[in-house]
């Protein structure tokens, strides 16, 4: 990638925008040689990166490129049904789709980032997307470099929410709706070992301070060990692609409502298989999370998850269901001017101290080694400054766009209590509003972005 101008660079020879052009080689690539070829003049602020495709462009370049200093991207490439591989761009088309909507929600100018589809005989459109690009960049302005500045305090999220929302309707929910799960629970255990259908049962133990904790039983005479109260709020699919339970299969494992799609998107993604563990699910009436019910359980309205081979307890869908509390507050963030937006997402960023706890208990974070630990390219900085905070955040809600089950581990696990849900949440809604698709649901799908429709909407593209 070209050398980016330092602040200093711009303040002594005046600035002027600097725009990275991502291009396929077949059609932006071979237009825009056409446009030198016939001597069009065009704007020389932009810096031109050729790919095979636009399905080689990783969303990852582009946060690359403006945390590196640049003003403003462009990503083009050949049209709809004219990709030299079939289908690249059109697979890029939902990718770029959910990066813009994550870019929009976090307070990114949106004409700093640009989309288009220019073919070899449009030399002329080239020059006209160029120069309109960089004519926005220059009213807009330097981009905050470097990536992820701080400037004033931010918009506090409380004071500007609408309304907190009730916690009422789960008030209804006794102590008797867990113990009798639980006493279940630990009856079904029993059988399962006993008749060796498991090798072991991964459930809840007695934890300190009156929490649950994860505990693997492998005796049935172990059994009355397990618990299920409010406090059961971990999600233990997390283990399942540990190498560590390897020798533990088939196991069984306790799932709720929500966790069980987790096993959804394991299975979609052949990470277990179906005979690696037998599914308990135990019809969950809510968890809290610091004394309160979790924000997900609000909105909940079913007991049991997609994928239960037993079922402890009623299935019966509840009752309780109201409002998300968090589709409240992206509601709230999205009513903010941009720059309050990015000032509120780099004052939640510059917090992280990248324990990697959200990675550490994500079901669908699995890759060995994951991008944040790759040294050679380095994609992450790994010290824990706001910098490489942004791309740590940014690259890993793009690596679950799509996939994310909304189970809220990684807030809950949060040490600095990074919002990480809404990120998660607002980039779902993108993906049910543009694709349909909603995670978690059936494992024989493929993952909104690993496949594409013909007419995806494409309204960003230029
Ligand atoms: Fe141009 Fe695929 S070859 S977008």
């Amino acid at each position: 990638m070209a050398a980016v101008r330092t602040d200093s660079e711009r303040t002594e020879k005046g600035w002027e925008p600097k725009l990275i052009a991502f291009v396929c080689n077949w059609c932006t690539y071979a237009g825009a040689d056409a446009a030198g070829t016939r001597r069009m003049l065009y704007s020389p602020c932009v810096r031109i990166i050729r790919f095979p495709c636009t399905g080689r462009i990783d969303p990852h370049f582009i946060v690359r490129a403006f945390e590196q200093g640049a003003d403003g991207v462009l990503v083009s490439g050949c049209h709809p049904g004219d990709c030299h591989y079939v289908s690249g761009n059109l697979l890029a088309r939902r990718r770029f789709a959910i990066f813009k909507a994550l870019m929009d929600f976090l307070g990114l100018e949106p004409e700093r980032l640009s989309f288009s589809w220019v073919s070899a005989t449009e030399a002329g459109k080239w020059v006209e997307v160029v120069n309109s690009r960089v004519e926005a960049l220059r009213k807009l302005g330097p981009a905050r470099v470097p990536w992820g500045t701080l400037s004033g305090p931010p918009p506090s999220l409380n004071g500007r929410s609408v309304a907190p929302m009730p916690q009422e309707p789960l008030s209804q929910v006794k102590p008797d709706d867990y113990q009798a799960v639980e006493s279940q629970l630990r009856q079904l255990a029993e059988g399962l070992l006993a008749t060796g259908q498991v090798k072991a049962v991964l459930g809840y133990g007695k934890g300190s301070l009156q929490q649950a904790t994860p505990i693997v039983i492998t005796n049935a005479t172990e059994a009355n060990q397990l618990i299920f109260n409010e406090h059961c709020v971990q999600n233990l699919t997390v283990y399942l692609t540990s190498p560590s339970f390897r020798s533990l299969r088939p196991l069984g494992v306790v799932v709720k409502a929500c966790d069980s799609k987790s096993l959804v998107g394991l299975l979609q993604e052949d990470q277990v298989k179906r005979e690696d563990f037998r599914a308990i699910a135990v019809s969950c009436p809510g968890v809290k999370v610091n004394g309160r019910w979790a924000d997900k359980c609000l909105s909940c309205d079913q007991r049991i998850g997609p994928i239960a081979d037993h079922i402890v307890g009623s299935s019966e869908p509840k009752s309780t269901a109201g409002a998300d509390p968090r589709d409240w507050e992206i509601q709230t963030i999205e009513k903010w001017a941009p720059a309050e937006r990015w000032n509120f997402w780099m004052n939640q960023f510059s917090r992280c101290i990248r324990c990697y706890a959200c990675r550490a208990v994500c079901p669908l974070c699995y890759c060995q080694p994951c991008i944040a630990d790759k040294n050679r390219p380095q994609w992450i900085p790994t010290s824990p400054h706001l910098k490489g905070n942004v791309s740590w955040n940014l690259f890993r809600a793009l690596h679950l766009a799509g996939r994310c089950i909304g189970c809220d581990e990684c807030t809950r696990v949060c040490p600095v209590g990074i919002r990480l849900d809404l990120i998660n949440r607002r980039l779902s809604l993108e993906v049910a509003k543009r694709f349909g698709y909603e995670p978690g649901k059936d494992p024989s799908v493929p993952p909104p972005l690993a496949t594409y429709r013909p007419n995806d909407p494409g309204e960003f593209i230029l």
